[in-house]
């Protein structure tokens, strides 16, 4: 079976990435990003406090959180409701580190990470997933790029959605949430010692598909 994970920090271009993998090699594209987006949205509207693990983890455990591919894209549902959009904002983007960080959220969403790699064959992106969800993988990336790239993708992404931010405060906070999700106790965001280090710095997104490509036609 295919399994390859993709972690790194945010910005590094892993869900594009990812996805463009996924589609030259046939298989599933799974953002585990958005199922921690999911569930921060959902308690952001229920009014679930952020750093109430207990609470958390029993919305989690009554939400219907599914994932479905259509058209090549990943679409993300809650309960029916498709949330796919609604999970980008920037207060969903703010929390949820918070929300990540607990232990009884990532034990539930690991597990339903882990079934649908058991099913089908798979490319996986997020932060702990070479080093926790998928330690088999047969083939591990580490994306990369300098804060300031990241920023300036992140910024133009934006951009191009009519969204106006400032520069210097998206810097700030893509710093923030890289910080919090790499001091975490439960599954830090590192590179696993088996990943392959891919600094996209200065890299089109065709090179860097084109290499991971390669890679895993190395492995297979
Ligand atoms: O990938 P994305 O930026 O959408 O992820 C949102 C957040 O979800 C990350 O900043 C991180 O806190 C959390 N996350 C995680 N483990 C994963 C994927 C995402 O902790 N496997």
């Amino acid at each position: 079976m295919v399994k390859i994970a993709i972690d790194g920090p945010a910005g590094a271009g892993k869900s594009t990435v990812a996805q463009l993998v996924a589609k030259r090699l046939c298989v599933l594209y799974v953002d585990t990003g958005a199922m921690y987006r999911a569930v921060t949205l959902t308690a952001l509207k229920q009014g679930c406090s952020v750093e109430d693990e207990h609470g958390l983890r029993e919305l989690l455990d009554k939400m219907n959180l599914t994932l479905e591919t259509k058209k090549g894209i990943q679409r993300v549902y809650v309960d029916g409701e498709d949330v796919t959009e609604a999970i980008r904002s920037p207060e969903v983007t703010r929390c949820v580190s918070t929300v990540a960080a607990h232990p009884l959220v990532r034990e539930k969403l690991v597990e339903m990470q882990r079934k649908m790699a058991s099913t089908q064959d798979v490319v996986m992106d997020g932060r702990d997933i070479g080093t926790a969800v998928l330690p088999d993988a047969e083939l591990k990336i580490f994306l990369t790029a300098s804060i300031e790239e990241r920023a300036r993708r992140r910024f133009q992404e934006l951009e191009q959605k009519g969204i106006t931010v400032d520069y210097s405060q998206l810097l700030h906070d893509i710093a923030e949430r890289d910080r919090k999700d790499s001091e975490r106790r439960t599954a830090p965001l590192k590179k696993a010692k088996d990943a392959v280090l891919v600094d996209t710095t200065g890299l089109t997104i065709e090179q860097v598909v084109d290499r991971i490509v390669e890679l895993h036609r190395e492995k297979v």
